[in-house]
């Protein structure tokens, strides 16, 4: 495994497997790599002949008052876990490296960025344009074939989806199920910031999606559905930050379960970690879910 920090050394390292017609899986992280992202980079590994895992806590976003400063770093037991997990080669760029002085472009996705973690009242739109930003930004360093992502970030796999398809990105977009902790939490490099009694709270999203899904029919209001979640998180004392039913494409509010895949979709501060989560029911399958 090699580890580059510039885009020229990426560009030259990828050169020759391009020329021989390889196929290049580029696996986006911000590090503190857990089993979540472990088991985007063993897809990878299993499908691609070249793995590039990219290790990037990206600036851009982070809103003002987030945690980048105090956000998990370990770079040697990344590059341990890389390796074991069959990466190739590791892009860990300094900031200046993606945003040199006078950098002043953005991609932004409309529409599917301004709800849930991108509502003003959450995490902003800005969070979603940072992240198109630098993934552009990564599809056009690595030029992969294949790019791998996590149900877990829902929302950020729809906006990744629809920026490739609207720039033309030659690359296929490949979303793999949450993992989890045994008692449910999806795992989460924030978790680390969860003290022993908040880490006992925390399951409650997964059981309040649960029985969410539980509640879900053909024809059902969505409502009652979320309502059988908000109880499960009232007895845990987990106030959500939102939990709500939509489209699971469009992320179009939905009110009824119509036969179209209904993403479930909660956030929730519990003690200092910002926790997301979340379930997709299928159509005329209510309690069948995807991605938990
Ligand atoms: P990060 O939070 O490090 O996540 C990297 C990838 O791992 C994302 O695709 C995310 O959805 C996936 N992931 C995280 N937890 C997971 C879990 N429990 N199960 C399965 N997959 C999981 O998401 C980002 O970084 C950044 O926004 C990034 C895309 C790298 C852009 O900066």
């Amino acid at each position: 495994m090699r580890v580059v920090e510039t885009k020229a050394a990426l560009r030259d390292a990828l050169a020759a497997p391009r020329r021989e017609g390889l196929t290049i899986g580029l696996v986006p992280t911000m590090g503190f790599l857990h089993a979540g992202h472990v088991s985007l980079l063993e897809s990878a590994h299993a499908e691609c002949d070249v793995v590039v895992m990219s290790l990037f806590v990206n600036p851009a976003q982070f809103g003002p008052g987030e945690d980048l400063d105090r956000y998990p770093r370990d770079r040697e037991r990344d590059e341990r876990m890389a390796a074991d997990a069959g990466v190739d080669l590791i892009y860990a760029p300094p900031t200046e490296e993606v945003y040199p002085e006078g950098f002043a472009t953005a991609v932004e996705v409309s529409g599917l960025t301004e709800v849930l973690c991108g509502d003003p009242g959450a995490r902003g739109p800005e969070h979603f344009r940072g992240v198109t930003t630098v993934v552009a930004k990564l599809f056009n360093t690595v030029g992969p074939d294949v790019a791998y992502f996590g149900q877990k970030d829902a929302q950020q796999a729809v906006v990744i989806r629809r920026m490739a398809a609207d720039l033309d990105f030659p690359v296929r977009i490949e979303v793999r199920p949450t993992v989890r902790e045994d008692d449910g939490l999806a795992l989460s490099s924030r978790n680390a910031y969860l003290e022993p009694a908040d880490r006992e709270r925390a399951p409650a999203l997964h059981a309040a999606l649960g029985a969410a899904a539980d509640a879900a029919e053909v024809g059902a209001a969505t409502a009652d559905a979320i309502a059988a979640a908000r109880r499960v998180l009232a007895e845990a004392g987990v106030e959500p930050e939102y939990l709500e039913a939509r489209d699971a494409e469009r992320l179009e509010p939905i009110e009824t379960f119509n036969g179209r895949p209904v993403l479930l979709a909660i956030a929730a501060q519990v003690g200092g970690a910002r926790l997301i989560d979340n379930v997709i029911i299928e159509p005329n399958a209510p309690g069948r879910t995807r991605g938990a």
